[in-house]
């Protein structure tokens, strides 16, 4: 019983290694998938806290985060080793099911319209919306940013700020040096209430 199903692990990486140089076996994508969906949620909403939503993000995007979290350049010790082991084309596998699951729906509760108004025009004043798009869909490796969690938002701002986050650029880091904590909280508000 045992030898059989080392024998069909031997296998199955095997072909794997020889018909598609570098992925892992089929069994073993499925059982990670699970592990992502479990705190990033399965329909693209996370339910977890200062855990990000992924549905609709680019694919390009979630490339190279996938790649940065693997190299332990954005260093997160869940992310380190969720995608510990994982080929180029691994990261790829996930980058594009990730792009295709829906946009994350915006969080919905009574909505504070001066707050509204304030982060709007925050988002113009800091010219977010000339990288991330006018409706902060986010392009190529940039990321969406609409409707993803507030405390998520507010979190990772904070960290590029203090340069916690390393990006594949400095961009953020530059954008954010002159924000104060303040604005940082009303960029998030307004955001995270984005369709
Ligand atoms: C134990 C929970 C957990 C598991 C399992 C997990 N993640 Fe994550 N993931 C997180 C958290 C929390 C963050 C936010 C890290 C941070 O604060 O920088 C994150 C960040 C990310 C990001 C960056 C998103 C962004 O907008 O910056 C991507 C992409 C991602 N995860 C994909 C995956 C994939 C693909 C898998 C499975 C192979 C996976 N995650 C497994 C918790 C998890
Ligand atoms: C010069 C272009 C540029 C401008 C301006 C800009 N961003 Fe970004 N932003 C980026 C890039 C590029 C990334 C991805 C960087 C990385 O690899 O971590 C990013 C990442 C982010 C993230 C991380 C999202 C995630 O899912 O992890 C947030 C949040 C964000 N930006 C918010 C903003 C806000 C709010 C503003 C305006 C105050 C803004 N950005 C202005 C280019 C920009």
């Amino acid at each position: 019983m045992k030898a059989t199903r080392w024998a069909r692990h031997v296998a199955l990486t095997f072909a794997c290694a020889w018909v598609i140089p570098g992925c892992l076996p089929a069994q073993a994508v499925d059982e990670r998938t699970a592990q992502c969906w479990s705190c990033h949620g399965d329909n693209g909403e996370s339910p977890n806290p200062e855990t990000p939503s992924l549905g609709a993000q680019k694919s390009a995007y979630v490339l190279i985060q996938l790649y940065l979290f693997r190299e332990k350049m954005r260093r997160f010790e869940l992310m380190n080793n969720a995608v510990k082991g994982f080929s180029d084309d691994d990261l790829r596998t996930f980058a594009d099911m990730i792009s295709r699951l829906p946009p994350p729906p915006p969080t919905a509760d009574t909505v504070d319209p001066a707050r509204m108004e304030r982060g709007r025009a925050l988002v113009r004043q800091y010219r977010c919306n000339v990288c991330h798009s006018p409706d902060m869909a986010g392009r190529d490796a940039v990321p969406r940013i609409a409707g993803q969690r507030e405390d998520f938002l507010v979190k990772t701002m904070r960290e590029y700020k203090a340069n916690i986050r390393a990006g594949y650029d400095a961009s953020m880091g530059d954008v954010l040096q002159p924000i104060p904590d303040a604005d940082i909280l009303d960029l998030a508000y307004f955001t995270a209430r984005q369709p």
